[in-house]
């Protein structure tokens, strides 16, 4: 059994057992903490925190491996609740032309974005994806994520989609941490069937879906509602499809522009709706009556230029909030969630308070993990960070660009 005991902590945010498993409105201004404080992991779970002075819940300290963490800070490892993060190339030569002036609908409407990453993906062997996503798994663990959720998107036919889903599979067979699948065939309409939506609808209703079910291949089901991609009609009868395999929705809408989207979503069932760089009133409207997180993504809207989503908006509300990363090669080429937790609190004005719980408890609520990830409390999963010696939690997001995670304990 291996045992961890990380001693002297000068402060352990995000701790309690009645931490509550949304975090909205105001609540999200406060994160919970204990001063000078201890934490045991054991067989990757949290067996016992709490006060030095009361350290106990440790009854065996044979084979126990001791941290100082004299002067440091710990804080449950953040959830990445919406990445692209299996994918064949980089596309630095998109980001080049939207510096010479083209938009990313642009540079879409030519044949780049996800088409262009869809041909990359067509030509690179399973084992080979694979690899890559492993790299990239590890370092954005190293800058402090301990849960991901991953998309397909970037196949486009039946096999190229399978291909994706199985590499995610075997990416939850082998992390040490949380992997999260979604299937999202619709996420752009291939070349040959860019006339012919009916068609590639029925591919995804028709052949996709069935085999995805029946490999087991998806937790959830994520649709790009957008001008130039789908519909709210095409989404609805999407995710009323997948629903009938058994699907939760997690979507894309509003990125660049409101199409009753949101609303439809929620009335469908979803989990999150992701993005949100615009809203409309009945959107706030549609999230209140339900218990759905929105999801924002600062890192998409820091590198295409494009609004951040109004997190003042929706937390004056009385909504919750969560944070990801949006990892992917075309809008967001980075899944570093610290960065992503300075944008927020730089780009957005949320409190390094509520962007931590917008990338903890929030996050791991819009991935279906809020009874095992996203905060310290006993029995929920490790990995926990370990911070070089901080003043106070505004310093991390303050400090935007630096590594303060020290340690990631597993
Ligand atoms: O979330 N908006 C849709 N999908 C991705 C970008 C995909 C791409 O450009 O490759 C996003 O930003
Ligand atoms: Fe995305």
């Amino acid at each position: 059994m291996s045992k961890t005991l990380i001693k002297n902590i000068k402060s352990l945010y995000q701790a309690g057992e009645d931490l509550p498993n949304i975090v909205r409105g105001k609540q999200m201004a406060h994160v919970p903490v204990i001063h000078d404080a201890f934490v045991a992991l054991e067989e990757g779970k949290i067996v016992a925190y709490g006060k030095m002075s009361e350290l106990i819940g440790i009854d065996d300290w044979s084979n126990l491996t001791v941290i100082d963490a004299t002067g440091k800070s710990v804080l449950p490892a953040f959830c990445d609740a919406h990445t692209h993060l299996v994918f064949a190339k980089t596309r630095e030569e998109e980001f080049v032309d939207r510096i010479n002036g083209l938009s990313y609908e642009e540079i879409a409407l030519k044949g780049g974005g996800i088409l262009n990453s869809a041909a990359r993906l067509n030509e690179m062997s399973e084992d080979e994806l694979y690899e890559h996503a492993v790299a990239r798994i590890h370092r954005v663990m190293s800058y402090g994520t301990g849960a991901i959720e991953i998309k397909s998107g970037y196949g486009l036919s039946v096999e190229a989609e399978l291909k994706m889903l199985r590499v995610i599979k075997r990416l939850k067979q082998s992390m040490p941490i949380p992997v999260k699948a979604t299937f999202l065939g619709a996420h752009a309409f291939p070349k040959e069937y860019k006339e012919d939506h009916r068609g590639y609808i029925d591919l995804i209703v028709n052949e996709m879906l069935p085999q995805v079910t029946k490999e087991q291949l998806a937790d959830y089901i994520d649709v790009f509602c957008e001008r130039n991609y789908f519909s709210v009609e095409e989404m609805e009868e999407i995710l009323l499809a997948g629903k009938q395999y058994g699907l939760t929705p997690k979507v894309h809408v509003n990125q660049f522009s409101v199409m009753g989207g949101v609303r439809k979503a929620i009335e469908y069932g979803a989990l999150s709706v992701d993005h949100l760089e615009e809203i409309a009133d009945d959107d706030i409207l549609a999230l209140q009556e339900s218990n759905c997180m929105p999801v924002a993504l600062p890192g998409c809207s820091h590198f295409l230029s494009i609004p951040y989503t109004d997190a003042r908006r929706l937390i004056n509300a009385g909504l919750p909030l969560a944070l990801a990363s949006d990892y992917n090669p075309g809008s967001t080429p980075n899944g570093n969630l610290s960065v992503v937790w300075s944008l927020a609190c730089i780009k957005m004005k949320m409190t390094p308070e509520e962007a931590l719980n917008a990338l903890t408890i929030n996050a791991a609520y819009a991935m279906g993990l809020e009874s095992s990830n996203g905060r310290i409390a006993l029995g929920y999963a490790a990995p926990v960070l370990i911070t070089t010696e901080i003043p106070s939690l505004a310093f991390i997001p303050y400090s935007f660009g630096d590594q303060l995670i020290e340690q990631v304990v597993c």
